[in-house]
């Protein structure tokens, strides 16, 4: 089954947006099976955002979000890399629509609420770097 990573980045946490966001998750009926609140360490945030490090905001990125805790989270379901995305919205929150999470929440690209993996392989790749395989929870919904 397909899955994907989600980061409620320091300002969605800072403002207390956990739990809306991850009502959001489980009433569109997706699966979670992994999530933590975590300090993000130096090395960590630069291999994330490692293919941002020659833009001219990848120091504010880093410093951003290693500067405070996130809430990181893997979502299972069929095609829940997109779905995952839908729920996010774009990077932009001033273009993102009404409806999503950044949309709803958010107003400038550097503090865009969350984090959502853009593809199939990144979202491997992204899971394996922020989760150990114990983390991750096998279990069914009941639907
Ligand atoms: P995210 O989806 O986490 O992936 C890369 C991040 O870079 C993106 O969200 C934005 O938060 C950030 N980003 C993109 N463009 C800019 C920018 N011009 N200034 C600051 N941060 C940016």
């Amino acid at each position: 089954m397909e899955r994907t990573f989600l980061m409620i980045k320091p300002d969605g946490v800072g403002r207390n947006l956990i739990g809306e966001i991850v009502k959001r998750i489980e009433n569109k009926g997706l699966k979670i099976v992994g999530a933590k609140l975590m300090t993000v360490s130096e090395d960590l945030a630069k291999t994330h955002y490692g293919e941002h490090s020659e833009r001219p905001f990848f120091g504010e990125l880093v410093d951003f979000i290693t500067s405070g805790p996130v809430f990181a989270m893997v979502l299972e379901g069929e095609n829940v890399v997109q779905v995952g995305r839908t729920l996010v919205g774009v990077t932009n929150p001033s273009e993102s629509l009404p409806g999503t999470i950044r949309g709803d929440f958010g107003l400038t690209v550097g503090k865009n609420i969350i984090h959502g993996s853009d593809s199939v392989e990144s979202a491997e790749k992204e899971i394996a770097l922020w989760f150990n395989s114990e983390e991750l929870v096998d279990y069914s919904l009941v639907n």
